[in-house]
């Protein structure tokens, strides 16, 4: 899992860390850079696909990857020439003992191709293991590792990360290398962390589509929704954790779900009510057709990976905010999930539990400054004493976290300003 990011120059981030827990929890106004730190991640992502710098930031020649908000002009902090995005993970899947690693990519603009990209510096670090450090000539990256005890260097090239390419490399050069051999899995381990991401941007009208059989992962508009609860009420133990929950969520007597197939074989999503009354997800409501989407995710098999989910509030009932908080809490704690969200809900805000209170960040431009700061609300003077006494909802409403951090940033203009 990851445990935070940190963000130097990109996007309105002159240098940020955010910490990440099993569910991290995004606020701050409007044009703060919440969305700014999920395209840090979708970043990430890219690298994880082992996709090149410019599928990852301009979507060149992908038709399944959308290119970085603002593409190649606006990834780098205004005014600055590089950006460069740090994360640090705990390597603990399918290992016994967890190791703590330490990811870092440096991004610049390739001097020899105006408007594209290269790596400028890539380091990995697997607790005090230096595996690897890639630096670039202006041409190749040049990459010193823990496999060779000489430092001789290995020639990479400087559009995509190195990982793989040295996977690639050592299998092509065909060296007994037991050092490497023993390095593959932790690479491969990267990988998993990295490319296992989703960023669900939930569209009703894409959920009520029939879905074909075999098509089980929920898509990021929430797409395959029939088949993937299909799959989930195989099991009845699962079946009865999801019916009870969509009974809590919403306030139709859901008694359980049908799957009727039409003529071409696709997969059609029914509930039925109590009363023998069955509504199709053409005419169930978006509220109750975006609890199911999160349902799905939280309670299909294996859940696994980071889920980014924009305003998860969004077109649910306040009433009903605070028991969606309570499925997801639960879910985190006990699956190999960790959702990270942003939100304007105050009345979520109100109701996290004191685990995810420690994993709340506010995001917030100071006046007069066009860069970003992210402050844990935990560490806000007397946050957990007026958590207390007047809850984070109200705190929100009334502007609370940014007046605090106002008052409490030491903020050095000349370089925050970033002019
Ligand atoms: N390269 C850049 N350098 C400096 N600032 C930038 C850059 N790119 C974007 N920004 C700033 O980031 C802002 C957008 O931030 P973002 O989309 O993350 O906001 P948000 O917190 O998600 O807001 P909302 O709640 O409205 O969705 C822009 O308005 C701009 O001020
Ligand atoms: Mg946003």
């Amino acid at each position: 899992m990851i445990t935070s990011i940190r963000l130097v120059n990109f996007k309105n981030f002159a240098d940020e860390t955010l910490r990440i827990g099993p569910f991290t929890v995004i606020v701050g106004a409007n044009a703060s850079g919440k969305s700014n730190i999920r395209d840090a991640f979708r970043f990430l992502h890219g690298i994880g696909r082992n996709y090149t710098l410019a599928e990852i930031i301009g979507g060149k020649s992908r038709s399944d990857w959308e290119p970085i908000r603002g593409a190649a002009n606006e990834i780098i902090r205004f005014g600055q020439e590089m950006f460069s995005i740090e994360v640090e993970m705990k390597l603990d899947y399918e290992r016994e003992r967890s190791e703590k690693a330490h990811y870092m990519i440096e991004i610049g603009p390739d001097e020899r191709k105006p408007g594209e990209f290269q790596i400028k510096k890539e380091k990995l670090k697997i607790e005090s293991e230096t595996i690897y450090i890639a630096q670039s000539d202006g041409e190749k990256l040049r990459v010193h590792g823990a496999w060779d005890k000489e430092q001789k260097e290995i020639l990479l090239e400087s559009n995509r990360a190195v990982p793989m390419q040295l996977i690639d490399h050592f299998q092509v050069e065909a060296v007994s290398q037991k050092v490497f051999r023993k390095l593959i899995p932790k690479m491969a381990d990267i990988y998993f962390i990295l490319s296992d991401m989703r960023f669900l941007e939930l569209s009703p009208d894409r959920m009520r589509e029939a879905s074909f059989p075999g098509a089980n992962v929920l898509g990021d508009f929430g797409e395959n929704l029939p088949t993937v609860l299909e799959e989930i009420c195989i099991d009845p133990e699962r079946q009865e954790i999801l019916t009870s929950w969509v009974h809590e969520l919403t306030p139709m007597d859901v008694q359980g779900f049908d799957f009727p197939r039409d003529p071409s074989g696709r997969i059609h999503l029914r509930l039925c009510e109590a009363n023998g009354r069955q509504v199709s997800a053409y005419s169930a409501s978006d509220g109750t057709l975006r609890f199911l989407a999160m349902l799905a995710v939280l309670l299909g098999r294996n859940p696994r990976g980071l889920y980014f989910f924009e305003e998860i509030d969004t077109g649910i009932h306040p009433a009903r905010q605070w028991l969606l908080l309570e499925l997801i809490e639960k879910q985190a704690a006990k699956e190999d999930i960790q959702i990270i969200t942003t939100t304007h809900a105050p009345d979520l805000l109100t109701f996290v539990n004191d685990s995810t209170f420690e994993n709340m960040s506010v995001v917030c431009r100071l006046e007069d400054s066009h860069d970003a700061i992210i402050r844990r609300v935990a560490e806000l003077p007397n946050a957990r004493e007026l958590r207390k006494s007047q809850g984070l909802g109200r705190l929100l409403t009334e502007g609370w976290m940014e007046t605090a951090l106002a008052f409490t940033e030491d903020y050095d203009e000349a370089e925050g300003d970033g002019e």
